[in-house]
């Protein structure tokens, strides 16, 4: 009897303790289950059919387009060419007009410790038709290349626009994987939000610009026919005064250009565009963003210029995020998030993408903005007026997958999982957009994570109900 009745207690010991540890564990939202087999990833090698070199003497390469205005009537198109600068213009006509029209470009080139570049061509083009396909030709003689472009509808509340999310991309078999899953999504990414961290060309002795080279060519297939919003990341700054170079961004400003002066920036590290019913601010985790400075007057203007009732979408990609529960990289964003926090909550951005963290993780909607050192109130707390954030830092480049998460998962923190993948932002109209996180190893339609918007601005105007599409 009186072993029975042990036996009972240390039962109920048990399932308390098991009790307090799932809680304890189970603060936060779900950390997935799902862990990758393999570690380290390495680059292709330079021989990889993902790098060939396009035949013919001095032909166009590494060609890349981004938006190139504010609104979204501009092209810029970007390409390399090896031996001679060759053709500066770009010839292109809309899909459904033979008229054939030139727009002519500028070339530049720099030198970085040992390595010399070719010949960067920018070329932009205006004034195009809205929702219309532009073929376009670069090039001379037998080395003419030809691609197209299809421009975004005019700006309006209600225009849907697929967006595509990749960070951190790199050049190895997982970045091609990543890439091609983008490519084969059945959701259909107009546009991609780059959110920083490149080619990781830095990894290699000297920072071998090479690999800038074959990150270009490699791209190419994808940015060639749809633009991709840049932002730079830590692996842009290519800073190394051991060797010389000590003009941060050198490579990446030379071969990426963007439309900064259109948003009246005065960097390109920092810049804004509208594309269909989204208002897309990019901001430079690594340059100056303190009070007082040219990216911090920028930004804080910036928010209050953006007209919700015709771009309701708010945007905001970095490098760097702001809220993040992983070991690597832990709270290095904390300095930002200090001082642009207030105003992501202020002027109701929807959703804060940033990369960095190689994982993927997204937010509940919350914020930490009370906290000011000495009142205590250091816990994020429920905000219906603050963003989700998401890292999306998960492209695949060589250093590998983070898995060391912080424990318990915070409050804050809604699903995490350390996998290769992208995201897709499809916005429906006004009041709704649909984001899903697709992980590498899945089928090409298959959520890892998925979670309908509900557009900031137009929640709190008491519109809820825009039948989604
Ligand atoms: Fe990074």
């Amino acid at each position: 009897m009186i072993l029975h009745c042990i036996q009972a207690r240390f039962g109920y010991l048990l399932v308390g303790l098991i009790f307090i540890a799932v809680i304890g564990l189970c603060e936060g939202g779900l950390t997935s289950s799902y862990v990758r087999s393999n570690g380290l990833s390495s680059d292709m090698p330079l021989d990889s059919d993902v790098f060939r070199v396009p035949p013919g003497y001095n032909a166009p390469q590494q060609v890349h387009i981004t938006q190139g205005d504010h609104e979204g009537r501009g092209v810029i198109v970007s390409w390399i060419t090896p031996n001679e600068s060759g053709s500066n213009s770009v010839l292109y006509w809309a899909a459904n007009n033979q008229i054939k029209k030139t727009a002519i470009g500028i070339v530049v080139k720099y030198k970085y410790y040992n390595y010399t570049s070719g010949y960067i061509h920018h070329c932009t083009i205006e004034n195009l038709e809205y929702d219309t396909k532009y073929f376009y030709e670069i090039g001379n003689g037998d080395v003419t290349r030809q691609f197209w472009f299809v421009t975004p509808p005019r700006p309006g509340p209600d225009v849907p626009y697929t967006f595509g999310l990749i960070g951190d991309l790199g050049q190895t078999y997982d970045s091609n994987r990543t890439l091609t899953h983008y490519e084969l999504n059945p959701m259909k990414g107009q546009t991609i939000l780059f959110v920083g961290d490149l080619s990781y060309a830095d990894s290699y002795p000297f920072h071998d610009n090479t690999r800038w080279d074959t990150w270009g060519r490699f791209v190419e297939r994808n940015a060639a026919y749809q633009p991709w919003i840049w932002s730079a990341g830590n692996h842009e700054i290519d800073f190394v005064p051991e060797i010389g170079e000590t003009k941060p961004f050198k490579p990446y400003t030379h071969r990426f250009f963007v439309p900064y002066k259109s948003s009246k920036s005065t960097s390109p590290l920092w810049y804004s565009i509208k594309r269909a019913s989204a208002y897309i601010i990019v901001v430079s985790s690594y340059s100056a963003f303190g009070m007082y400075t040219p990216q911090y007057k920028w930004f804080t203007n910036e928010l209050s210029k953006v007209n919700r009732t015709e771009t309701p979408w708010l945007i905001v990609i970095m490098h760097c995020p702001m809220y993040s529960s992983y070991v690597h990289h832990y709270m290095e964003g904390e300095t930002m998030r200090v001082m642009y926090e207030p105003w992501l909550v202020k002027y109701k951005v929807d959703v804060v993408f940033a990369g960095h963290v190689h994982a993927y993780e997204r937010s509940e909607r919350i914020s930490n903005i009370a906290y000011d050192v000495v009142n205590g109130l250091c816990t994020p707390i429920n905000d219906d007026s603050a963003p989700v954030y998401i890292t999306i830092g998960d492209g695949g480049n060589q250093e590998g997958l983070v898995k060391e998460m912080t424990e318990p998962q915070p409050r804050y923190s809604a699903y995490r999982e350390a996998s290769f993948g992208h995201g897709i932002f499809d916005i429906k109209n006004r009041t709704h957009a649909y984001f899903g996180w697709h992980r590498n190893q899945d089928g090409f339609a298959v959520e890892g994570d998925s979670l309908w918007f509900h557009n900031r601005y137009w929640k709190s105007m008491g519109e809820t109900s825009t039948a989604v599409l």
